[in-house]
C-alpha cells in the first residue's frame, strides 16, 4: 500500500517547532534519523521495509499497527537491541549504526528503554534499579561493586520523586504494583539523563488506571523536560490522546505518518487494513 502522507507545510521545511510546539534550541537538528532502513531476519522474515522517518526534539510520537507490523523491530532498532540489515539510523545527528566501542556505548547512553515487563533487577531495592541507569558514567569495576558517587544517589532519588514514588526508594521492587514498578522504569531513564524514551508496549500489562497514571507520567516528563518520546501502543484511543504525532506500520512499512488530528478512525483502518475493533478501544475495553 502506498503511504499516506501528510504534507503540512511544516514537514518540508526544516521545522521551526515541533508538533508539540516545544521551541525548536538546544538542538540543531532532527534527534532520530531512519535512512531507508530495512530489516530482515535471519529468517528471511522482513521486519522493516524502506523506514525513512525523522523525528525531531521533544516530540511524542506514538506508533500503532497490528501485531506483528514491525513496531517493536522499529523501536528496538534504535539502540540496536536489533541490528538493521540495510540503510542508517541517526541519532542527534550521530550514526548508530556505523558507532562500535565507547561512541556506540555514549550514544546509548542517551536512549532509556521502557519495557512491557519492566525489566527490573525484582530482588534489588528500587533505588538500585534507578541507580542503573547510572553506570555507563561510570567504571565497570565500580558499578560492579555497586559504588555510586552521592550525587547520582539523590539524582536517582529525585528522578523517584518525579514518578510520585520517592517514598519507595528501599523497597524490594518486586514488592510494587505493575503501575508502580513501570514508574522505576521511567525513573532509571530520568537518571540516566536519557534524551530520549522508547517505550515498547508500557502499559500493555496494567489495568486502564495504572495505565492513565503511567501514560501522564511518560508526557509530563517529555513535556516538562523535552524528552523525546516514542511509545508503540495498541489501544487507539490512548494514541490519539498522548500522542502529537502518530506513526502507523502495516507489514514492516510506513503507510501513516501525521499529526493526531489526522489519525481519523479511517485513517486507523487504512493502518490496520479494517476498521478499529473494540478491543483497541481502552475506554470502552477496560471501563
Ligand atoms: N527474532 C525474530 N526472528 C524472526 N522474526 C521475527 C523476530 N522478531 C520479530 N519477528 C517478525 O518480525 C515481524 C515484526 O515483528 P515485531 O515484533 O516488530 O511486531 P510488532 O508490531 O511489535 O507486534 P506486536 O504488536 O505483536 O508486539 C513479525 O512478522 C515477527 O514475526
Ligand atoms: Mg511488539
Amino acid at each position: 500500500m502506498a503511504a499516506k502522507w501528510y504534507k503540512l507545510p511544516l514537514y518540508n521545511f526544516r521545522r521551526e517547532r515541533c508538533y508539540c510546539g516545544a521551541k525548536k534550541g538546544r538542538f540543531d537538528g532532527p534527534m532520530i534519523e531512519f535512512q531507508s532502513v530495512s530489516k530482515v531476519y535471519p529468517n528471511g522474515t522482513v521486519g522493516l521495509k524502506d523506514i525513512q522517518l525523522t523525528i525531531y526534539p521533544g516530540e511524542f510520537v506514538v506508533i500503532v499497527g497490528l501485531s506483528g507490523a514491525g513496531k517493536s523491530t522499529l523501536l528496538r532498532s534504535i539502540n540496536r537491541l536489533h541490528e538493521i540489515t540495510h540503510g542508517e539510523i541517526l541519532i542527534d545527528g550521530k550514526s548508530i549504526t556505523a558507532a562500535r566501542g565507547k561512541p556506540l556505548r555514549m550514544l546509548r547512553r542517551d536512549i532509556g528503554m521502557i519495557f512491557q515487563n519492566f525489566n527490573l533487577v525484582k530482588r534489588s531495592t528500587v533505588l538500585r534499579n534507578v541507580l542503573s541507569g547510572r553506570v555507563a558514567y561510570h567504571s565497570t569495576l565500580r558499578t560492579l561493586l555497586g559504588l555510586f558517587p552521592r550525587e547520582d544517589v539523590e539524582l536517582a532519588l529525585k528522578a523517584l520523586e518525579r514518578v510520585n514514588i520517592r517514598d519507595k526508594a528501599f523497597v524490594r521492587a518486586d514488592q510494587l504494583s505493575g503501575g508502580q514498578q513501570q514508574r522505576v522504569s521511567i525513573a532509571r531513564a530520568l537518571a540516566q539523563g536519557a534524551k530520549i524514551i522508547l517505550a515498547d508496549e508500557p502499559v500493555a500489562s496494567l489495568d486502564p488506571l495504572t495505565t492513565k497514571q503511567v501514560m501522564d507520567d511518560l508526557k509530563r516528563i517529555n513535556q516538562e523536560s523535552g524528552i523525546t518520546t516514542m511509545v508503540n501502543l495498541h489501544f487507539v484511543d490512548l494514541a490519539r490522546e498522548y500522542a502529537t504525532r502518530i506513526i502507523g506500520l502495516r507489514a514492516g512499512q510506513l503507510v501513516f505518518d501525521g499529526p493526531v488530528e489526522a489519525a481519523t478512525d479511517e485513517a486507523f483502518a487504512e493502518i490496520y487494513g479494517r476498521p478499529i475493533d473494540k478491543d483497541e478501544l481502552l475506554g470502552r475495553n477496560g471501563a
